[in-house]
């Protein structure tokens, strides 16, 4: 691949967006690589996710200008849903994947940490929807997620006004989890990773699925998925463990994913 790096570190797989020339912006191709790479991810070992950026400056500095700006009506659509297509397989995917931004995470860049699941930035990062002061709305998710994730009032601010925020703003708001100086970022991504990775991971997959699902419904219904995931948990060989070694008052063996 040419835009993406792969790598695998125990069960934690790290996907590097590597497009440093133009500060990792996501163009067609990136976005295909990005695409095939989510399907290469070996789901019965591995057991979370992050994305990041290549270099210190930038995590994604959003869709790229150059491919976009000559686009018709039709091909803007189209553009539109190559990047909502993939940000949902990467909302949906069956792990956790956390965005550890590490720099600009302006437009699009913005749009793919809003993907995941959690978002933990470098002090330096930079978030924002600059679109409408390019003549477009945001289109990758933005104009959704961004709702979703802060208040609708602050995100219609963030989007309309065009202003971007600093890691500061960007924590205080609740858009990311933690603020790390750039040099620890990873090392923080991979221990919330590793953290995750020590628990069942039939109940981490279930626990996201029921979050995901049940925020999307009423909350007649959101109690129903709960249920249903809930008891697809029990039967389960490290269900059995988890809570034989409560109840026998020793330290659970490690989880076998089964
Ligand atoms: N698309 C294409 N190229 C981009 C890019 C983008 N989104 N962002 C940066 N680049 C390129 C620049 O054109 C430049 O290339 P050249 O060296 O060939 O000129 C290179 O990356 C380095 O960028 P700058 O020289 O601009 O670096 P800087 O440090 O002066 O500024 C920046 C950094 C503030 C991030 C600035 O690059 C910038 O404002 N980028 C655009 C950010 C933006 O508007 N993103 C939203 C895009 S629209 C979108 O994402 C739509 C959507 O929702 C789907």
């Amino acid at each position: 691949m040419e835009f993406i790096i792969y790598e695998e570190q125990d069960n934690i797989a790290i996907i590097t967006i590597n497009r440093s020339r133009a500060l990792n912006a996501l163009n067609s191709n990136v976005l295909k690589e990005l695409d095939k790479v989510l399907d290469r991810v070996n789901l019965d070992r591995i057991r979370a996710l992050i994305i990041t950026g290549s270099g210190d400056k930038s995590f994604v500095a959003g869709a790229d200008i150059s491919e976009m700006h000559k686009l018709t009506k039709a091909e803007g659509e189209v553009f539109g849903k190559r990047g909502n297509d993939v940000f949902r397989k990467l909302e949906t995917f069956p792990i956790p994947v956390i965005a550890a931004v590490n720099g600009y995470a302006l437009g699009g860049g913005c749009e793919l940490a809003m993907s995941c699941d959690i978002r933990i930035c470098s002090e330096n990062a930079v978030f924002g929807q600059p679109e409408t002061g390019l003549g477009i709305t945001p289109g990758f998710g933005g104009t959704q997620r961004l709702a979703r994730l802060i208040s609708v009032g602050k995100a219609k601010e963030m989007i309309y006004t065009a202003r971007n925020i600093k890691s500061e703003e960007a924590y205080r708001i609740g858009l990311v989890n933690g603020v790390y100086p750039q040099e620890e970022l990873m090392e923080q991504a991979l221990k919330m990773a590793s953290n995750i990775a020590k628990n069942a991971p039939i109940a981490v997959r279930a626990a996201k699925k029921a979050i995901n699902e049940g925020l999307d419904a009423d909350m007649n219904s959101a109690v129903k998925i709960e249920e249903v995931l809930f008891g697809s948990c029990f039967e389960t060989e490290d269900q059995q463990e988890g809570m034989a070694a409560f109840l026998e008052k020793r330290k659970a063996n490690p989880f076998m994913n089964k």
